[in-house]
């Protein structure tokens, strides 16, 4: 049994009070200690919801996260009987599955393991334009398991979203020493989206029973170019900061060069490539309509993410990505 705090009307007063009640879930997020499993937990922190997390080692999870007060289970996606302990009691699962060559497998080890337990409502990331004949490998790769997840009878939500504002912090290190950053994206407009509000859906979709055997396609409230990224950057700044579109081969000696094994540096830069297509700035309103207020803008994320030059007064962070 979890505990959840709950917002409950007082019928004499008409007032709300809180108030935490023991619920039937028992919630599991795989894919922790990354994006969007480590922006959900902290969303469930915040609503004071107890959530366990599957990491393949605690003790570096505990390092990473060493405030998190949750319970961490060792185990893996590769490893089938690892994932039946693990998911022993728990009836709602989160889970995002890393990119990389065997990611259907182990996805399909999952359903698996959750077919033969009391799990009954299965929350998956996938991805915006996950269809079966996508150009994109990790597309395609989510297509296949979002339609396997569907066909399996456990309840199901699946998450659709657009890339997340925060990727653009993997280029600083060229932001800072070099003034610009290069993408395999050309003058194209994507309706990127910000993790934190992912995290806060993806607990949402765990919590409420209306968001189940649904899809959603998951965006920002607008679509932007790189180009205008970065002059959001710039003025945040103060100094200025370009973008320079690259070639999908740049890019993907760029990821090989980084350490990424050759499936993963092809299967990012070509998915890079890929939203450069138009689906990829259409705006939705899923996303508003989980959280019931508005998405964060793009200018929401640079301010809390960028700081303003040493000689201006700092304003607070309001939250952190994770
Ligand atoms: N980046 C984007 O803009 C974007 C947008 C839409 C969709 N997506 C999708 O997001 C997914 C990745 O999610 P993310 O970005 O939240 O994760 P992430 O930051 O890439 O981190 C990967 C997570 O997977 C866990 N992991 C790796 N191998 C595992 C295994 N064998 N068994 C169990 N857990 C394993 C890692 O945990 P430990 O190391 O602790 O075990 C870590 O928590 C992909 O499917 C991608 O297609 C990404």
């Amino acid at each position: 049994m979890g505990k959840i705090l709950v917002k409950q009307l007082h019928l004499l007063t008409g007032k709300f009070d809180m108030k935490t009640i023991e619920t039937p879930i028992n919630i599991l997020i795989i894919g922790s200690t990354g994006n969007t499993g480590s922006a959900a937990i902290t969303h469930f922190e915040k609503l004071n919801i107890p959530v366990k997390g599957l990491t393949r080692n605690i003790a570096k999870a505990q390092k990473k996260y060493p405030n998190r007060n949750i319970e961490w289970i060792e185990g893996s996606l590769n490893d089938l009987e690892s994932l039946k302990s693990a998911i022993k009691g728990i009836t709602s699962i989160y889970v995002a599955v890393p990119v990389t060559e065997n990611m259907v497998q182990l996805f399909n080890n999952l359903l698996v393991a959750a077919s033969e337990s009391q799990v009954d409502h299965v929350v998956k990331l996938s991805g915006l334009g996950a269809e079966k004949n996508s150009t994109s490998k990790i597309l395609k790769c989510h297509s296949i398991s979002d339609q396997q997840l569907i066909n399996s009878g456990i309840e199901y939500t699946i998450l659709r979203p657009n890339s997340f504002f925060q990727n653009i912090l993997l280029e600083n290190t060229y932001i800072n020493r070099r003034g610009y950053f290069s993408l395999p994206m050309a003058d194209s407009s994507q309706s990127l989206v910000d993790l934190r509000d992912v995290g806060e859906a993806i607990a949402k979709a765990i919590i409420s029973p209306r968001f189940r055997n649904k899809i959603f396609n998951i965006t920002g409230p607008t679509a932007i170019n790189y180009h205008e990224m970065a002059g959001l950057i710039s003025d945040r700044l103060g100094k200025e900061i370009t973008y320079k579109p690259c070639s999908q081969d740049d890019s993907k000696k760029r990821l090989s060069s980084a350490g990424l094994p050759n499936w993963n540096a092809d299967a990012l830069s070509e998915i890079q490539h890929h939203f450069q297509e138009e689906q990829f700035s259409k705006v939705f309103d899923d996303l508003s309509n989980i959280l019931e207020k508005k998405a964060k803008t793009p200018a929401d994320f640079i301010l809390d993410f960028f700081s303003l030059p040493k000689n201006l007064k700092p304003e607070p962070k309001r939250e952190s990505a994770a």
